[in-house]
């Protein structure tokens, strides 16, 4: 099966067969064949968070199931309940549609709500662990059906145990908490500008926020249905304090953030990357390059194999590895090859 179609990179990956499930509850009785029990499996969502580097060695597996239900409704906060099918942004103007606040920061993220809690989706300041009610998913090793709360799957920046043991669970469904009284996160920058410049002011809905980030976001982020990408290639790196702040002597316009304990700071990727030069290069004899509009996106041009943007993604890193001393890891997972 071509998966060519379904990577946001759009480039060119083979499996040797792509199941569609359109009800999890066939999943016990699917992974009694020995291909899906015993091999590797490639679960896919939106495919925006993946680079095919080579050929997945197994199977491809797709959940297409679509439901999205309040389970639990208190009035003021509500429990939803999506399969892991639904797309991320058609969840998300759902929820704010039916007046349920919580996820509008995380509007226009690609992908599906099977892949929000694997990564821990994130940005303007929020992660979607602080909406996560639960997460259930399918455990391969037991052949059962689990569900995790919150706590259990472990989140941390981009990461969570999910992630971090990609063959053991396949998520089906996942629960949020939402409230009916927004408590809206504006201090990312860019929002409150952003919000302005729409000319509102004073207290803005939800549904406004979301238009902001979805603004902001079309402005800075290139759309993948136009030019291939895979959302942000490197995951902003924590540092020691002591090495954030030599960094910051020898560089003051570096930006630094919190929010990675005391001892530690995330810095910019983008900067990092923008700083050694590579904003809008391209390969003269390939189609991979690194956006224009964004430092920490690789962008495929047309016809990028994964293995030439994976070889300008290493150079990328040993280029600032080399100027700041700082290791830069990769967001996407990286199939047929390793970092
Ligand atoms: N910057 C540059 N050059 C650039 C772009 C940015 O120097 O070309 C610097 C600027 O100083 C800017 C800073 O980098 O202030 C941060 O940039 P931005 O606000 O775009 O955020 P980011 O750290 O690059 C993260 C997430 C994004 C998320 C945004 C907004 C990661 C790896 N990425 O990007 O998530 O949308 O914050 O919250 O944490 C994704 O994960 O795929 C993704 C797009």
């Amino acid at each position: 099966a071509r998966l060519d179609a379904r990577n946001t990179f759009g480039v060119h990956a083979t499996a040797p067969m792509l199941v569609e499930v359109a009800d999890a509850a066939a999943l016990p009785e699917l992974f009694g064949y020995a291909m899906l029990r015993d091999g590797p499996v490639l679960v896919l969502g939106g495919g925006s968070n993946l680079l095919f580097a080579g050929d997945p060695p197994g199977a491809a597996l797709s959940l297409t199931a679509q439901r999205i239900e309040i389970v639990e409704d208190a009035g003021d906060a509500a429990i939803v309940r999506a399969d892991a099918g639904v797309v991320w942004h058609d969840f998300v103007l759902w929820t704010l549609g039916h007046g349920l606040c919580g996820l509008e920061n995380l509007s226009l993220i690609p992908g599906t709500v099977g892949a929000a809690p694997i990564q821990n989706i994130g940005a303007y300041g929020v992660e979607v662990r602080d909406c996560i009610h639960a997460v259930d998913a399918f455990d391969r090793r037991s052949g059962s059906f689990v569900r995790f709360t919150a706590a259990e799957c472990a989140f941390a920046y981009r990461d969570s145990l999910f992630k971090r043991d990609p063959e053991h669970y396949i998520v089906t469904a996942v629960e949020f908490a939402l409230s009916r009284t927004p408590a809206l996160k504006l201090e990312y920058a860019g929002i409150a500008e952003e919000l302005q410049a729409m000319g509102i002011d004073g207290s803005p809905r939800a549904s406004q926020v979301a238009e902001a980030v979805i603004r902001i976001r079309q402005r800075k982020l290139p759309d993948p249905a136009l030019l291939g990408n895979a959302g942000s290639f490197f995951k902003n790196p924590i540092v020691p304090l002591a090495q954030a702040e030599a960094l910051l002597a020898a560089h003051a316009s570096m930006p630094v953030f919190r929010g990675a304990g005391e001892d530690s700071r995330k810095l910019s990727a983008a900067w990092l990357i923008d700083q050694c030069g590579w904003k809008g290069y391209r390969d003269d004899d390939g189609d991979a390059g690194v956006s224009a509009a964004h430092a920490l996106v690789l962008v495929n041009h047309g016809h990028a194999t994964g293995a030439q943007l994976l070889g300008l993604a290493r150079r990328i890193a040993a280029s600032v590895q080399g100027r700041f001393g700082v290791a830069i890891e990769p967001e996407p997972r990286i199939i047929g090859a390793s970092w």
